[in-house]
């Protein structure tokens, strides 16, 4: 049963992504979809696994080359890793090739954590790595509370040249329910 939910949250994400376009009008092909997602510490990871197993699309792993220790993921602690990427706007950690090349999909599934109420800033490293010109992006994130509205604009920004969907949000409690 506790599968069920992580199923309906897998569902929202494309539901969502397939009606609440800001630009109105594109939606995503899951014929030529990828999931590509970042997790630290499995929630992501568990929502993404879920997507796939539906959709049957491919999946990658957007992987630190400097994984993350528990202590770097400290945010209430100011000098923690993860605290100097998020106030230092240039931070790029460097991550691994992808395993899968996503050149040739239309359809970007992007999903990641929210830290300090935005993406980490690895997903930066991903957008600047990596060309989605063209492409649809179909931002999901986990958190505890914050919304995804944050991330989704930055990634609006960043990728003038694509189509940014309206982004869906599941809470760290639902993606925990495996
Ligand atoms: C460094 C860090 C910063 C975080 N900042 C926020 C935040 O600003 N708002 C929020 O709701 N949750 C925040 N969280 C909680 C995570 O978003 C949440 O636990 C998420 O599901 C973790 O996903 P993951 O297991 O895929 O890494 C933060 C967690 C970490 C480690």
């Amino acid at each position: 049963m506790k599968r069920l939910s992580v199923l309906f949250t897998a569902l929202a994400i494309i539901i969502a992504s397939a009606s609440c376009n800001a630009d109105g009008g594109v939606q995503p092909s899951m014929d030529n979809a990828v999931i590509i997602f970042f997790s630290a510490t499995g929630n992501t990871e568990r929502v993404a696994q879920e997507l796939a197993a539906i959709t049957e699309a491919h999946i990658a792993e957007i992987e630190p080359a400097e994984p993350y220790s528990d202590t770097d993921l400290d945010y209430r602690d100011d000098s923690s890793r993860a605290s100097l990427e998020n106030s230092n706007p240039a931070a790029r950690p460097a991550i691994l090739p992808l395993s899968e090349d996503i050149s040739g999909y239309d359809t970007i599934f992007l999903g990641f954590p929210i830290w300090f109420g935005d993406m980490p800033k690895i997903i930066y490293t991903f957008l600047d790595e990596y060309d989605l010109s063209g492409k649809t992006i179909a931002p999901f994130c986990t958190s505890g509370s914050s919304g995804i509205s944050r991330a989704e604009e930055n990634i609006r920004a960043m990728e003038s040249n694509a189509t940014v969907l309206a982004g869906a949000r599941i809470s760290n409690r639902e993606s925990l329910k495996s």
